[in-house]
């Protein structure tokens, strides 16, 4: 029996992924790959809808490619492929930006909150259609599942909304993909601000552990948490949301459930607590940041697992673009 295809992505947008990226979506990629003809892309075109630098892009998308290798996707299993080496990606986007409505995409909140910051005026009309470039990331490959963190599903019903529209339209074109999201690592907080998701553009350094950081950078950021006053170790969002985060850490890590870590740590305090998640995030990340060196060690080799992924995502993608001219009514070479 044939699997099912799956697609997910990544910005190469900083050196380094962090937790929310590893525990939100990459270890479920690793699961899944097994069961899914998976399609894992660096999404290098969403990267340039804010400013870039031009070496720091080039430098992080060798390093999002190592960091999904290290952290246990297998290329010989796997398609791992960097977006613009699918020209598919930029034309499907067209086609879809004409279908989308404009007060559909306005009500996209990842823009409202990106651009609130600059300003609309200042930023671009690429930012604005992102998610447009993201829906055709995914219904180029017809995947069934796209396995993402809760910040995705706005983007994941307008893709299914635009594929339904699409396949009414013009007969049926794209398979209708489900989100993946897992309830218990969807969202990964910020550790300074345990409100706040765990995000590349954080305030405060602080607030983020990356992939990428020596393990004594990690433990001291996880010893400055942000906790609260009562001192009690129990898992409670709202009342507690520092504390519960370093607990759905360590449980997301570790497979231990919450109830048995924090039994575990009943009579001690929030010292205890984040020298225990601190050690289990060393232990998970450590060998992935080593890996990662090694594979950027040999930049070559790098090269030529994505040109090997390419290949393999073309075939599909070009196959799935065809289909669209076609049934829009181009004249075809
Ligand atoms: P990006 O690069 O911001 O994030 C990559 C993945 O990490 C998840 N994630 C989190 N999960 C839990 N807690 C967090 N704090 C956290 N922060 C990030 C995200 O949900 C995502 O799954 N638009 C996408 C990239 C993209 C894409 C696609 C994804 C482009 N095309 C096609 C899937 C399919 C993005 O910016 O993800």
């Amino acid at each position: 029996m044939t699997k099912p295809n799956l697609l997910s992505g990544m910005q190469p947008s900083a050196a380094s992924l962090h937790l929310g990226n590893y525990l939100g979506a990459l270890t479920q990629w690793v699961k899944m790959q097994d069961d899914f003809n998976a399609y894992y892309v660096i999404v290098d075109l969403h990267a340039i809808t804010v400013s870039q630098d031009p070496s720091e892009l080039r430098q992080n998308t060798r390093r999002t490619a190592a960091q999904y290798i290290a952290a246990g996707i297998d290329p010989s299993k796997s398609a791992l492929f960097v977006q613009s080496h699918i020209p598919a990606h930029a034309q499907l986007a067209w086609v879809l930006n004409c279908i989308t409505g404009f007060g559909e995409a306005s009500r996209m909140t990842q823009f409202k909150d990106k651009s609130q910051k600059g300003g609309a005026d200042n930023s671009s009309v690429g930012l604005f259609t992102y998610p447009i470039l993201q829906a055709a990331d995914i219904l180029l490959y017809q995947p069934k599942a796209v396995p993402v963190g809760e910040d995705q599903r706005q983007h994941l019903e307008l893709t299914r909304d635009l594929a339904t529209r699409f396949n009414s339209r013009f007969g049926k074109t794209f398979e209708i993909p489900e989100a993946h999201i897992l309830k218990e690592t969807a969202k990964i907080y910020d550790l300074q601000e345990p409100t706040a998701k765990m995000s590349k553009s954080a305030q405060d350094p602080k607030g983020l552990v990356n992939l990428m950081d020596e393990p004594s950078v990690i433990a001291k950021k996880i010893k400055s948490a942000v906790t609260d006053t009562d001192g009690e170790i129990r898992f409670d969002r709202e009342a507690k949301p520092g504390v519960s985060n370093l607990i759905g850490i360590y449980s997301a890590v570790t497979g231990e459930s919450v109830e048995s870590f924090t039994s575990s740590l009943q009579g001690q305090g929030y010292g205890a607590l984040k020298t225990a998640v601190a050690d289990a995030v060393v232990a998970e990340l450590d060998p992935i940041r080593l890996r990662a060196q090694e594979l950027l060690a040999d930049p070559a080799e790098l090269d030529r697992l994505l040109a090997q992924g390419a290949a393999k995502a073309n075939q599909i993608a070009e196959r799935t673009l065809s289909d669209v001219y076609d049934k829009l009514g181009f004249v075809r070479p």
